[in-house]
């Protein structure tokens, strides 16, 4: 079976933000696929990171796709700041949304890619019936709240079972999988069904960006993996 190329998405918060608009020239050199922007809210997961002001600036300096992960308590009361702020795909975490298909409408009917992050613990079918309506679907690998965390790879199964699933039913799901990736581990995750892989630590690690960026993309294609 031939994969299509892996998309890569790097994790700006996990980026010197104090040089973030040099961070972003890189990136864009790097030519890659998608910025993820974490936001944190300190209830949700335990810190505080980047929020809409500072997506607001990111927007205004960037034509890239901006994919915003925001794992806040309250998706529901600030989804639209996001959207406003220049989100392309916007994903909530299922477990702390009151009304996820709402959700989903509200980010669609502002032109927006719609997505949904799960926990490790929580199962993909808890979103089976909102696939239909999601554009992404970005599977956890570690727990939400810190950059450059261990990689679960007892989440391999959850991606195998999910791509299945999304291949058997035709379901078009972009399937990201954020968490420890490493150059150890981006073959596998790709030969599992991942279509794009974030990445903050194995980017952002003191050398240089396109070089690490390319690499990701290489150990993606290639056939190293855990
Ligand atoms: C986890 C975030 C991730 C993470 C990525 O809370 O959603 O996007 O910071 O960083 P690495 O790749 O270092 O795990
Ligand atoms: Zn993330």
């Amino acid at each position: 079976m031939t994969l299509n190329p892996i998309k890569i998405a790097p994790s700006i918060a996990a980026a010197n933000l104090l040089c973030l608009g040099d961070e972003l020239k890189k990136l864009e050199a790097a030519a890659v696929d998608a910025i993820h922007f974490d936001v944190m809210d300190g209830h949700f997961v335990q810190l505080l990171t980047i929020g809409v002001p500072i997506l607001e600036q990111v927007r205004a300096a960037t034509k890239l796709h901006l994919d915003v992960h925001i794992m806040v308590t309250n998706p529901d009361a600030v989804i639209d700041d996001y959207l406003q702020a220049g989100a392309d795909t916007l994903s909530f975490h299922i477990e702390a949304a009151q009304h996820a298909h709402r959700l989903c409408a509200r980010i669609k009917q502002a032109g927006k890619r719609a997505g949904i992050a799960l926990n490790p613990a929580t199962h993909w079918q808890s979103i089976q019936y909102l696939l239909p309506d999601l554009d992404q679907v970005t599977l956890m690998t570690v727990n939400p709240g810190y950059s450059r965390q261990p990689h679960l790879t007892t989440m391999h199964p959850k991606i195998r079972e999910f791509a299945d699933f999304c291949r058997a039913h035709n379901y078009a799901i972009d399937i990201v999988v954020d968490g420890g990736v490493s150059l150890s581990n981006a073959g596998t995750l790709a030969k599992l069904g991942a279509t794009t892989l974030v990445a903050g630590g194995a980017v952002f690690n003191g050398g240089n960006t396109e070089e690490a960026v390319n690499a990701l993309r290489k150990a993606a294609a290639g056939s190293t993996g855990i």
